[in-house]
């Protein structure tokens, strides 16, 4: 297991009549080098779950493991995890100060006390990975990119430390069609081809889902349910119960098998439907 949590427990504000128990006994296992997805309504706690798994905020209860060792507070230790788990968070371009985007991605390298030419390699990298290689672009103002371009740039930050783990808030957020198809083609290749285990917290259900190994549902502070996409999406009650619905061919599946066509409801795709469909119509062209 690459992380791991054991009865995770968090309050805001404690012993205050504000407070809040956002974390209320999370436990979950993320497989090394799987594709996850967390699912959950607004609220209930997605957020404050990630910034626990590189130590930004410190459980009220219960431990986090990273790679089998419970995870440590103190500023190596957290210098340490935070050099295996990337975390790019929502909105991530909103913390950019920087002039130029080499030296926003060089930051955290930098901090780490790299030398000048392993500091330049690991940024020269991390800007390809994410295709924003152009040399032109190296030195402009990361302020001055394209909200698609800041959201890659924002990635290459967290992966010029070069991580083991992705993890990411709502990468989507803001972005049009266009740019999100690119970041998930990013997310899936950083997974297949590069081992790196991703974990993302998004709505966008209908790109996630086929490249998704497994599936993390939180409601109100805890993991209620998890599995493969075809296990989470077949329970459409307890999904619409925690306010999440399904990926829109799934719905229409499920729509249409429950109007009495002989059809799998467990389909993600535009493609998988068509062939479902087509399927179905040959056969009673046969007959
Ligand atoms: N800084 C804070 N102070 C007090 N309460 C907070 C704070 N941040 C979050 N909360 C509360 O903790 C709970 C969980 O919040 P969290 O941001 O983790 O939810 P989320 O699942 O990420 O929601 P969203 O999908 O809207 O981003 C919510 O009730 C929220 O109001
Ligand atoms: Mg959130």
């Amino acid at each position: 297991m690459f992380i791991r949590t054991e009865d995770l427990k968090y309050t805001y504000l404690p012993g205050t009549p504000y407070a809040v128990a956002a974390l209320r006994g999370v436990n979950l296992s993320i497989a090394r080098g799987s594709f996850t997805v967390l699912l959950g309504s607004s609220g209930c706690g997605k957020s404050t779950l990630l910034q626990h798994f590189i130590g930004l905020l410190r459980p009220a209860g219960g431990r986090v493991f990273i790679e089998g060792e419970p995870l440590g507070y103190g500023r190596r230790e957290l210098l340490r995890v935070r050099q295996k788990v990337g975390l790019v968070f929502q909105e991530p371009e909103m913390q950019f100060f920087a002039e130029t985007l080499f030296d926003e991605i060089a930051f955290a390298p930098r901090n780490f006390g790299l030398s000048h030419a392993a500091v330049k390699e690991q940024v020269e990298q991390a800007l390809k990975l994410v295709g924003l290689n152009d040399p032109a672009l190296k030195e402009k103002s990361p302020f001055h990119l394209s909200a698609g371009q800041q959201r890659l740039a924002a990635i290459a930050s967290v992966l010029a430390m070069q991580p083991r783990a992705l993890i990411l808030d709502e990468p989507t957020a803001g972005l049009d069609q266009a740019a999100q198809d690119k970041l998930f083609a990013l997310l899936q290749k950083l997974n297949r081809d590069r081992g790196i285990t991703v974990v993302v917290v998004t709505h966008r259900l209908e790109q996630v889902v086929l490249m998704a190994h497994h599936f993390l549902v939180m409601d109100r502070g805890r993991i209620i349910m998890e599995g493969p996409a075809t296990e989470i999406f077949s329970r459409v009650e307890v999904l619409s119960r925690c306010g999440l619905s399904l990926p829109p061919v799934t719905r229409l599946m499920h729509e249409l098998a429950a109007a009495g066509l002989p059809f799998s409801t467990a389909l993600f795709s535009i493609e998988e439907a068509r062939a479902e469909i087509n399927n179905w119509r040959a056969r009673r062209v046969k007959r």
